[in-house]
């Protein structure tokens, strides 16, 4: 490694919420990397931290002030020291909040949106020379990709990139479309040369990321409309690639084009993230979902028929208001017709100014609370069952790194269950065929099962 000659500068970073924030996170720490900062692991000697925030249910805003609360002792024991730490409130809490932040907790230094993080190093240099706050949350989504920084530090065998960003849905329930503003899709040739960028650091496996992920339409230099299926045909030409994959999609957006990549395109991985959110189509017009729960069914009927071996993964609501016990015995339902290798659920969660928080028929707290264990009890069972499935088969594993034990390498199957076997750290990066022992409710135990091509044989 080469020495800079920037004195080193401490950022420490937390991030909350989907993915993309995951992905922010790292572009924040690139956009500062030549200004001198450098991650670190904890906060206490941070001079710079930054939270980036998520709205998505209640008691984000009070969880970040309570952060805020304890950042600003560490801030002012090293301003009792002579230094500083800059504090930042990144992300859709600070999008959604904006100057209220500062109002609230004045010694909070910088507050910015989502679009705004290109900006961080002048937005950093306008704190040391202003007296008070900066908040920043305007909504230029364009410029932000195109001022981000090329270089970028590792991700990895498994990276994440953002192709998408906002929505335009407006599902009653949700905060997306005001925190990360109007459906943006960034130009393919910027995805591919990002993903080029990725591989050559040692990605092997990339997860494109959006809102609406399968709502991509990025326009190329040409002016020529790119779907997702475009897209994710050209990403699996670039050599050394092996695995794509993409969240979020909406049931909507799920096209003829898209399916067939399920099975045209083999690094395409045939597991699916696709939300449902309720069985039951009174619930899903109240959501403004745009599609019936029987609309559901048939694309999954269309996506098993393309690949089937898909797995599928969704997100469900419980009690979004309006819901009675027949819906949500129609969710229970539609959980046990699909059959998901995994999900998500959660309890319906009030977002002011959203137009399902001002809707009648409000669920009681314990109602949500019975109704979430009982979709949850019925998904745990699912997930248990499909890892069990893949006992004594046969299964490719990508090796992503280390394991927890000496000697063992974590990997993670097509369909996104983590796996772990004995295996040399020569083999991480690489997709190997697991003999899987056993299949636990949250991951699989394998083995290799004869020493791979050109490898010796591993202390076992
Ligand atoms: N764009 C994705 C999801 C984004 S938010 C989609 O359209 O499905 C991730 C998940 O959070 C949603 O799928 C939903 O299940 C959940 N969610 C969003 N708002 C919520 C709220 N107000 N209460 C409870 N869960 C919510
Ligand atoms: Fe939210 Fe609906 Fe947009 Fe997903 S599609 S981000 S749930 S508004
Ligand atoms: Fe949360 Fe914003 Fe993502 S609200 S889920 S961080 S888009």
């Amino acid at each position: 490694m080469t020495q800079t000659t920037t004195p080193k500068k401490k950022l420490f970073l937390r991030s909350w919420g989907c993915q993309m924030n995951v992905y922010d996170s790292h572009r924040m720490a690139d956009v500062l990397a030549p200004l001198g900062y450098a991650p670190v692991d904890a906060p206490e000697a941070a001079d710079m931290v930054i939270l980036n925030t998520c709205h998505i249910r209640e008691k984000a805003t009070e969880k970040l002030f309570s952060e805020l609360g304890r950042l600003r002792v560490m801030k002012e024991a090293r301003r009792a020291g002579g230094q500083d730490m800059l504090l930042a409130v990144a992300g859709c809490v600070a999008q959604a909040e904006g100057a209220e932040i500062t109002a609230r907790a004045p010694y909070v230094d910088l507050v910015l949106g989502p679009q705004s993080y290109h900006k961080l190093p002048e937005l950093v240099a306008r704190i040391s020379r202003a007296a008070g706050s900066v908040v920043d949350t305007e909504f230029p989504t364009e410029e932000k990709f195109d001022h981000l920084p090329e270089a970028s530090a590792p991700q990895g065998v498994t990276a994440f990139l953002t192709i998408q960003e906002g929505c335009d849905k407006f599902c009653a329930f949700c905060v997306v479309p005001y925190t990360r503003g109007a459906e943006y899709s960034r130009a393919p040739e910027a995805v591919l040369a990002e993903a080029r960028r990725l591989v050559a650091q040692g990605a092997r496996e990339i997860t494109l990321l959006g809102q609406n992920v399968n709502a991509y339409h990025g326009a190329d230099a040409a002016g020529a409309e790119w779907g997702l299926a475009r897209l994710l045909e050209a990403l699996a030409a670039i050599p050394g690639l092996l695995r794509l994959r993409y969240t979020t999609s909406h049931p909507r957006d799920m096209d003829e084009a898209l399916i067939a990549a399920h099975r045209d395109i083999p690094a395409v991985m045939p597991f699916l993230h696709l939300p449902i959110q309720s069985g039951s189509d009174r619930v899903l017009a109240a959501m403004n979902r745009g599609h019936t729960a029987d609309d559901y069914l048939r694309l999954v009927d269309r996506l098993r028929e393309a690949r089937p071996d898909l797995a599928l993964s969704t997100d469900i609501i419980a009690g979004h208001p309006g819901e009675t016990e027949a819906d949500h015995q129609a969710t229970l339902r539609l959980i046990e017709r699909v059959g998901f290798a995994q999900a998500f659920s959660f309890k319906y969660s009030p977002r002011p100014g959203t137009p399902a928080d001002g809707a009648a028929g409000h669920v009681d707290e314990a109602t949500k609370d019975r109704r979430l264990q009982e979709i949850q009890s019925l998904l745990r069972a699912q997930q248990a069952a499909f890892n069990a499935s893949k006992a004594g088969q046969m299964v490719d594993v990508l090796f992503t790194g280390p394991g927890r034990h000496p000697g063992q390498l974590s990997g993670r199957t097509p369909w996104l269950q983590p796996v772990h076997a004995i295996a040399g750290l020569e083999l991480v990066g690489t997709v190997q065929p697991l003999r899987i022992r056993a299949g636990h409710p949250n991951s699989l135990a394998g083995e290799l099962v004869s020493p791979p091509p050109n490898q010796e044989q591993h202390a076992a």
